[in-house]
């Protein structure tokens, strides 16, 4: 961040005070007001719930221009990466900055799938939780316990120590994951295999059987492999900003992980997938479509079109154009005629045209098609949230590294405007 030169004024009308407010500047993007003086000067805070106008942090990771349907990691095209990359080099660009040469991705990718098994001892965690438990609540639940492995050896101030749990975080969540697959479909556990790439051995850990052979499909690994490039990082989202909160008071990094992964299940943020895909079912056949439009406009009916809009993309979400690809891609090569597609392509359709959703400039967003391929892949919806975690834990872990090593990182620490009673006197029990 540099300073700008520029600076705004904050005149108060009744006493005509003015307080000057510096403008600094990034490399790209909106520039922001420096209010940390504000209280100090005015004694008043400022106010914007959901923090829509206030930026919490420094960030070098990356870069969304909402308005123009823009998504850089470390300046590269989300489009590019997507295309072009592999997931574990673009794990390595956000958590280091640069992407990799050849001996650096291959110690890299090597690191990654020597890492991937984890403490026996964890399985029996699994053993703890009901048959029908959602994926996601064991996810957290597993993922937390982690830290009680790696409590004592990880000391964050040490660069070496942050890097080991990072790399060990990005190596065993999709074992994590494939587990609570496995767990809730009552079939054993897979071990990772050193011979698969990453999005392969993920397929093969939820997808084999011990009763016979399991060979991946190349196209289907690919689309794997793309859809957790696409879901990698997102800048400064709920739940990035949970892990870079729980992670400001210097906590473990896999506690600050599971954390997040709370914050993600939502159905507004990373539960929105599953959501899309119960929606598409209810809808169930084209004729009920303008009934559900009608619904989503209503401002009396709580019901939203779940996929639809952003909190920061006011045009077409990126990396929805790529996952609509690829979503064409998997349902071509398995062959499959699913409905809820047709379903979906009505649906966005309909919505493109329709005047509310223009004039709120309200897009399909990544989730609209995620939930079609990885329903086509064979997940059930409950998993599809735990899938958007695997990938994420590499933006978070990546953001969480960021926020340790910048000098000015203080533990987060919100204000409020407070409305309740003001002071008053205790009142005995008897005399309430
Ligand atoms: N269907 C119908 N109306 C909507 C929708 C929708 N999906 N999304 C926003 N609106 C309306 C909303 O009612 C509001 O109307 P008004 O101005 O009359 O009050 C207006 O558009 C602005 O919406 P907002 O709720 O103020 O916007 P937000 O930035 O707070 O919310 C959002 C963003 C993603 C939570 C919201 O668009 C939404 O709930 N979408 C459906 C859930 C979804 O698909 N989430 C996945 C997001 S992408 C994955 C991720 O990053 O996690």
């Amino acid at each position: 961040m540099s300073e700008t030169g520029k600076s705004v004024f904050l005149v108060d009308k009744q006493t005509g005070v003015e307080t000057e407010l510096p403008v600094m500047g990034g490399t790209i993007g909106p520039e922001v007001v420096d209010i940390r003086s504000l209280y100090g000067s005015t004694g008043m805070f400022t106010y914007d719930p959901g923090y829509g106008a206030t930026g919490s942090c420094e960030s070098g990771l990356t870069y969304i221009d909402g308005e123009k349907g823009v998504l850089l990691h470390r300046g590269y095209p989300i489009e590019q990466l997507a295309e072009q990359s592999d997931f574990l080099e673009v794990a390595y660009l956000l958590l280091n900055g640069e992407l990799p040469n050849v001996a650096e991705k291959a110690e890299f990718d090597e690191a990654i799938t020597k890492h991937t098994m984890v403490h026996e001892q964890l399985s029996q965690f699994y053993r703890g939780f009901r048959r029908d438990a959602h994926p996601m609540a064991i996810l957290c639940g597993v993922t937390g316990a982690l830290s009680s492995f790696y409590h004592d050896p990880t000391d964050i101030a040490d660069p070496k120590q942050r890097m080991i749990a990072s790399r060990r975080l990005i190596a065993k969540m999709p074992t994590l994951a494939a587990m609570a697959y496995k767990y809730s479909m009552g079939q054993p556990f897979n071990y990772p295999r050193n011979d698969l790439n990453y999005a392969e051995n993920f397929l093969q850990m939820c997808f084999a059987v011990p009763a016979e052979d399991y060979e991946v499909d190349p196209v289907l690994a690919k689309a794997m492999d793309k859809i957790l490039i696409l879901h990698a990082d997102h800048e400064q989202n709920a739940s990035t900003s949970t892990v870079r909160l729980a992670g400001s008071s210097g906590a473990n990094p896999f506690a600050c992980i599971a954390a997040g992964i709370a914050s993600l299940w939502g159905p507004a943020h990373g539960g929105a997938n599953e959501a899309v895909l119960d929606m598409l079912n209810e809808i169930g056949d084209k004729s009920r479509m303008a009934e559900y439009v009608n619904k989503a406009r209503d401002k009396n009916d709580p019901f939203r079109l779940f996929g639809f809009g952003h909190r920061v993309y006011k045009n077409f979400d990126p990396r929805a154009k790529v996952m609509r690809e690829t979503c064409h891609e998997v349902l071509g090569k398995l062959g499959i005629n699913d409905p809820l597609l047709e379903v979906a392509m009505e649906l966005e359709d309909l919505a493109l045209k329709d005047q509310y959703f223009i004039d709120k400039k309200l897009y399909p967003n990544v989730d609209f098609y995620s939930g079609i391929i990885l329903k086509a892949l064979g997940f059930p919806t409950s998993m599809f949230t735990v899938l958007f975690a695997v990938a994420r834990t590499v933006g978070w872990i990546s953001q969480w590294k960021e926020m340790i090593e910048d000098p000015t990182q203080r533990i987060g620490r919100p204000r409020q405007l407070y409305t309740g009673p003001s002071v008053r006197d205790y009142k005995d029990l008897s005399s309430r």
